[in-house]
């Protein structure tokens, strides 16, 4: 992997530091890249193709800016002028135009011979054949990455996995496949991209003196240039830039693997010159690596809230991401056989961003003679009821519910999470010794504990008792979007509470409710009223939420019923969509509940009318299809004045 590489290549330069003798002519650090390969002509670079060197941590990018300062002799309170530019994880080409037509395209190769792969490049787009100038240079060569954008990626592995093909492992080996293909044509199929961040050779045009004035010339003559290029004042400027595109890495739509920082006077570039195969007016600062290599040792079976057995590998620790991991989901069976993955695998690792590790693929060059096959069992590992999964699912369950004490405690854990009731000391820990001392069942029994017997337990004291009972009794003051969450109802999360909650406005109505009744609420679709309509019908449910309510959670009663009903929009159920020159949607919603309608989120056959403002959304196309009235902000004045003096 590329982390691998970089860390054995750092390590075979520090030993070749420390030990000059043992330092060879054709070690891999005073040479670049990978000899051609005799598929393709050789095509010599006059100026070389250079790597860059590497920064991992802000220490080394400071260390950077103190050589650049040293040998640009530079005063301590000048700051050197860079350009930041995204590093672009694709395959470095080099690009020939004469008189302003493309002759040439070629691979970086060894840095000075690479392969010829014109026709290839030709396919691509956005390189342009044609300078679009009526004075071009002579000779002009331009360097730059091809790659592949994450969304064409994915749609040509699944292509080639719907064809029963190879699906490539990254967008870069994707893309450098793509370009050394010997049929051109199907190089054209392929999603390829170009940027381009560099002159080669140029003739017959005056040089460029910085490198941002470099980058917007070729921009002029119809180059990409990325967009995020960036000229930074000094290095402090550099390393804040290169945090500020690290939160947006995974949102960009291509794969980068860190930043490069170039000193932006191209005289400077002059004098500072190279060492064996980098610039020195260059560095590549590199983002924590997303994936790793390393070995499932063993698949263990979790049961989460709504009995759903995950299967979850125990690996290896590796570093990714930033982090220490050392278990990965698999997420279900259907992944399991996808990916090919058995106990004894090496496998590729990824952590993006803030997202869960996860197993991405084995690596079947590296499968030892003895793996071990991965199996979902039968009977629940934590409880030994039977395990079912359903037709279409790719889920397996336990099929115990809440007899089963895995998923009495995910309920627990997650009635007392921070989003639900926020019960403060409520650990996984202090839950998992409730239940099993018995002090605990269900989530009820949480507020019929003891100081005593909570004190009791093992490594707690009276203190810890005492804030544990406090905090129960606190979260007894919740809201019902809260509770609604809390309840742990399946498929109900946060933003589909809080819709429930506002369009009920009260438990009962929302125990009573009827599919369609929930249905028409914005966002909750069949599915989401299915489980909601078998929650509340299941005696135990009913059980639990009554005994809640007696021993005293309790929440705010929603506004509208504490304001007296004055007007006579009794019965009317009304929509609100777009936006309103007089007032906001809040206030319009607020004006009509006062008369007495109801005023809902989305529109069904029950709707008595939708007051469309300006650009309204779906819901008028909808309105219109259930033939409901579709009314403008006029009228709804008019309704809204009518109905004031309680007329009818
Ligand atoms: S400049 C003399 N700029 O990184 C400096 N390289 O590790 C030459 N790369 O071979 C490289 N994005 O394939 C430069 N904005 C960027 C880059 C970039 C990606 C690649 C390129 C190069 C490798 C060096």
């Amino acid at each position: 992997s590329d982390a691998e590489y970089d860390s054995l290549w750092r390590e075979l330069q520090t030993l070749e530091t420390e030990h000059p003798a043992l330092l060879i002519a054709d070690s891999p650090t005073q040479t670049v890249g990978a000899e051609p390969v005799s598929a393709f002509d050789t095509v010599r670079h006059r100026v070389p193709m250079l790597s860059l060197a590497n920064a991992f941590s802000e220490d080394e990018l400071h260390d950077f800016d103190k050589r650049v300062r040293d040998r640009l002799d530079c005063a301590e309170d000048v700051s050197i002028d860079y350009v930041a530019e995204p590093k672009l994880d694709g395959l470095a080409v080099s690009l020939t135009y004469k008189d302003g037509v493309f002759v040439q395209g070629a691979t970086r190769g060894d840095g000075s011979r690479g392969e010829n792969i014109t026709p290839n490049l030709k396919t691509i787009g956005s390189l342009p054949l044609q300078l679009p100038t009526d004075d071009p240079p002579s000779l002009l060569e331009v360097r730059g990455e091809v790659f592949m954008h994450k969304a064409g990626f994915a749609r040509l592995n699944a292509n080639a996995e719907q064809a029963g093909e190879k699906v490539f492992a990254n967008p870069r080996n994707a893309a450098a496949g793509s370009l050394r293909l010997l049929d051109a044509n199907i190089t054209a199929s392929r999603p390829l991209s170009l940027y381009v961040y560099a002159l080669g050779e140029l003739e017959g045009a005056p040089p460029p003196t910085s490198h941002y004035a470099t980058l917007t010339w070729l921009r002029s003559l119809g180059f990409p240039v990325n967009d995020e290029t960036t000229r930074c004042d000094g290095i402090a400027a550099c390393y804040a830039w290169y945090q500020a595109l690290g939160k947006r890495r995974d949102a960009l739509p291509y794969e980068i693997d860190g930043v490069v920082f170039k000193v932006n006077d191209l005289a400077a570039q002059a004098t500072l010159g190279f060492v064996s195969r980098a610039p020195r007016w260059a560095i590549a600062q590199k983002f924590p690596a997303e994936e790793a290599q390393t070995l499932v040792q063993a698949v263990e079976f979790q049961v989460g809230r709504t009995g759903a057995i995950t299967p979850v590998a125990r690996l290896q620790p590796v570093q990714v991401g930033g982090v220490q991991v050392s278990n990965a989901t698999l997420h279900n069976m259907d992944e399991v056989r996808r990916k090919d993955i058995r106990i004894g695998d090496t496998v590729v690792v990824r952590r993006a961003g803030d997202v869960i590790p996860e197993v991405v693929r084995s690596l079947l060059e590296l499968r030892p003679a003895e793996t071990e096959e991965i199996v979902m069992p039968l009977i629940c590992p934590m409880c030994d009821s039977k395990v079912e999964q359903i037709e279409g699912e790719a889920v397996a369950r336990c099929t115990a519910g809440l007899v089963c004490q895995a998923q009495r405690k995910e309920a627990i854990k997650h009635f007392a999470s921070r989003k639900a009731l926020d019960i403060e000391g409520l650990g996984d820990k202090l839950i998992e010794q409730l239940l099993d001392q018995g002090l605990i069942e269900h989530v009820d029994d949480l507020f019929s504990l003891t100081q005593e017997s909570v004190a009791a337990l093992p490594r707690m004291g009276e203190k810890s008792a005492e804030n544990l009972l406090k905090a129960l009794s606190e979260s007894q003051n919740t809201t019902l979007q809260r509770f609604i969450y809390a309840l742990g109802i399946r498929e109900v999360g946060e933003a589909t509470a809080k819709a429930l909650a506002e369009n009920f406005g009260d438990l009962d109505s929302l125990m009573q409710a009827d599919d369609e009744q929930l249905q028409a609420v914005d966002d909750v679709g069949p599915i989401v009223a299915k489980h909601v309509v078998a929650f509340f019908q299941e005696p135990h449910n009913q059980r639990v939420i009554r005994s809640l309510l007696e021993k005293g959670i309790h929440w705010p009663a929603p506004e509208r019923v504490q304001v007296p009903v004055e007007g006579g929009l009794d019965g009317d159920i009304y929509v609100l969509t777009g936006t309103f020159d007089g007032m906001t949607r809040t206030e319009a919603k607020a004006a009509l509940e006062q008369l007495g309608a109801k005023v809902t989120g989305s529109v069904s056959k029950k709707t008595t009318a939708v007051f469309a403002g300006d650009a309204p959304g779906s819901k008028v196309t909808k309105a219109e299809k259930l033939g409901v009235p579709v009314r403008d902000e006029a009228q709804l004045l008019a309704l809204l004045a009518t109905d004031q003096g309680a007329e009818a």
